[in-house]
Order: C-alpha cells, then structure tokens, then sequence
C-alpha cells in the first residue's frame, strides 16, 4: 500500500525529529522552513541520527534510504500533495495561525492540519483556517525519535473522522498516543507543575536545599532527576514560560503560580545546564551538587508535599474530563518518565491521606493553592481506589 505524504512546517529541533520519525515509518515527506540554512542543518542532524540508529541495527533499511524520502520545500504551495501535515514552527499565535491557513488553502480538504503546540489553543489556532473541522493537536515530545509519547487534542471544531485518522496514522509510527481535551498544557504540561512549583516552593521556604530535594524525589520516591537538575536541563527560562502560560490560561488559579526565584534566574541568565549557572552550577558539564541531607524525616515530608499536589492535578485532570483514568498514567510515566501513574500511587498512599496532606497545608498556608480536588474529597468519603 502507498503511503501518504507527509508535510512538515518548522525544521528545528520537534520538526526535524518529526520528519525522521514519519520517513522512518516509510512515508514520503516534504520539509519547509522560512530559514533554508535551518532545512539544510536539519537534513545532516538527520542523517547523523539515522546512522546512529542504523549501527545500532534499529533501522530496517539504510540511513541514506530514509533520508531520501525527506524532500525540502522552499515554498507552500509544494504542500499540495499531503495527506497530513505538522506544523512544528516558533511558538507563535500569529505566526501558526496564518501558516496553517495558508497550508489550508494549498491542500484543501484533502489534508489533515495537526499542530505541535505545547501551549497554544486548538481552537484559537484553526480559527483562521477555512476547514477548522480538519485541524487538531499532535503534541510530540523532545526528542520526537526516542519519546513515545504523542498528546492527541482534537479542537472544539474537529470532526469525530479526523482524530480517529490521525490517531491511527501516529500509532502506525511506533508511538503511544493519548487523548487531551483542548486545554492549557493538555496532559504532562498541565500536571507535572507541581513538580517544580512545589519543590521551588520547599527551597524558598527555607525547609530544604534543592540537593536535598532532588536526593528525596530520587532516592524515596524514585524521579530520575530530581525537580532542580530537571529545571536547569530543560532551561529556567522555557520551564519558567511554561509555567506561566498555563497560569495565565487557567485565568490566574493559584494553584499554578509561578516562582519569583525562577523568574529571577530567567532574568539573570542563570538558564541551568546550557548557561553553565542554574539552581546548580555546571562545571565540565556537570551539576556541582552540595551534599544533601540525610534527614529521612526531612526526605519523607519533601516526598509528600511534592507527591500530593501532583496526584491533586492529576485526579483534578479526570475529574474535569481533561483525559481518561489510563491516558494520564501513559501520560506521566511516558511523556515525562515518572517511575509509576500517579494515580495508582494515589491508591497505595491511601486517598484519605492524600486528602488529609492536603488539607493539613490548606489550613496551615491558608492559600488556595493547597485546596484538594472534588474527586479526591469525594472518593476519600466513600473509600474508593482509581483501581481495583
Ligand atoms: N522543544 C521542545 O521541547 C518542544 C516540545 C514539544 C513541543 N514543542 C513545540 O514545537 C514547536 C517547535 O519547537 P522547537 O523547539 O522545534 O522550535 P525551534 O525554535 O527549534 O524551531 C522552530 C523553527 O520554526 C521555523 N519557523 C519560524 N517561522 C516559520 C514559518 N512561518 N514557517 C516555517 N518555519 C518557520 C524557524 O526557522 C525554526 O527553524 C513549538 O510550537 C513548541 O512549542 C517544543
């Protein structure tokens, strides 16, 4: 069977990994981007990847096989022939905007629009669009080759057709798809917050250093990385922005606030492990880590307060239909590695006492920020578990 052609706006970091990932898969594909130096980089980091994989014996043919089916494009009308598109360009309203009603206009309804935004409203996006029935969200994760995860948002306007379609053709490409309402920071963005909002709030606090606080959410509760390495891998500026975004999109709820030490650390250019200087300073590359506590009463209060807010978000998250029971444990354990669904670890702390931790720092901080989810107050009263 041929398989349908694939476009894909935005050859930086998400687009180019997109476009490998689709003519892995076998598809023919047409890469664009407003910057032709950025394709042509693209095109080698491509190609460098393959053979990375391919000596590895993970590609069933050559690099130099897959890379030929990926064709740079210098102009939109070279979109005509796709089936489905990917916008994967700066995180730009305006800009995501007039390009995927652009691209519309050029493929007509013959194609699907999907877009990569990790923060932008599916509704606002294909407003401009002339078909907006036949545009949704595909929310890959860095770096699109290796994470398997892909959040799936159908907008207010998107036809039953059109996310059963592209859900298919995703999963057709060796990734685990979740379904997300249309809502600011979908599934991980929106729920994995309180990871580094809580923590930032502990280290302000003066309750404990951030190496105490990576050591605890790494050695007792399992993280990879603690919230402090995470936030200066990631950058203090795009982790800041996100936060913030959220924040202002969720109108201001307290329970999203961000932090004026990462504000300050955005500002002073102390972005983490890319600037050398972060919460931690980098030396050769690596964290200079101070030693941490080892006092296990200390660990076990940094372990709750940061595990009952996120399972708070992620019980909030069903319970306002934002995504099922099963795609927000996919969710965290795939999108960001969290060592079990918070949900099931809900169930094995005992949703009475996530509940009663909740409520003890509602009434000790009197914000707002603390308040327990319906859901979690609801099945703490009549002794229900997530899961059996
Ligand atoms: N980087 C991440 O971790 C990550 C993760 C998930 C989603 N995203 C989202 O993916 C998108 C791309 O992010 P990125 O990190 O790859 O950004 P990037 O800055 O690496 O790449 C963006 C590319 O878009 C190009 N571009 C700008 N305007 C364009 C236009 N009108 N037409 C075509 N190309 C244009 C730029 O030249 C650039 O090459 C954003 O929406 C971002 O929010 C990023």
């Amino acid at each position: 069977m041929t398989k349908i052609t694939i476009g894909v706006a935005g050859a930086g970091a998400m687009g180019s990994g997109i476009a490998q990932v689709a003519a892995s898969a076998g598809h023919q594909v047409i890469l664009y981007d407003t910057q032709q130096q950025t394709i042509g980089n693209a095109l080698s980091m491509i190609k460098t990847s393959l053979q990375k994989l391919a000596a590895k014996g993970r590609l069933k043919e050559s690099a130099d096989e897959v890379l030929e089916r990926i064709k740079p494009a210098q102009k939109l009308n070279e979109f005509a022939g796709t089936a489905f598109f990917i916008e994967a360009v700066i995180e730009n309203l305006a800009i995501k905007k007039s390009l995927l009603s652009e691209v519309q206009r050029v493929t007509g309804t013959n194609c699907i629009l999907a877009s990569n935004t990790s923060s932008l409203s599916i509704a606002a996006l294909s407003s401009g669009c002339p078909h907006p029935s036949r545009v949704l969200g595909t929310h890959f994760f860095n770096p699109p080759v290796l994470m398997k995860l892909v959040e799936i948002i159908p907008g207010i306007r998107t036809e039953e057709s059109v996310l059963h379609e592209s859900t298919g053709l995703i999963r057709s490409w060796n990734k685990l798809t979740v379904q997300a309402k249309d809502t600011p920071g979908f599934i991980v963005n929106r729920i994995a917050r309180p990871f580094y909002g809580e923590a930032i709030r502990i280290l302000e606090e003066g309750i404990a250093s951030a190496s105490t606080i990576d050591h605890a959410m790494k050695s007792l509760a399992g993280f990879k990385m603690g919230p402090f390495e995470l936030m200066d891998f990631i950058g203090n500026d795009v982790n800041y922005t996100v936060t913030e975004t959220v924040w202002k999109q969720l109108f201001y709820d307290p329970r999203y606030k961000p932090s004026q030490t990462q504000r300050r650390l955005a500002e002073a250019g102390m972005l983490g492990y890319k600037t050398g200087e972060g919460f931690y300073k980098y030396v050769d590359q690596t964290a200079v880590v101070p030693p941490p506590s080892d006092n296990i009463q200390l660990l076990r209060k940094i372990v709750l307060r940061i595990l009952v807010m996120l399972i708070n978000e992620a019980a909030d998250a069903l319970y306002l239909r934002i995504a099922s029971k099963d795609d927000i444990e996919i969710a965290m354990t795939s999108g960001v590695n969290y060592p079990k669904g918070l949900l099931k670890w809900a169930d094995e702390i005992g949703i009475d006492k996530v509940v009663d931790e909740l409520l003890k720092l509602k009434e000790w901080y009197n914000e707002e920020r603390y308040r327990p989810s319906v859901l979690l107050r609801k099945m703490a009263e009549s002794n229900k578990t997530f899961f059996n």
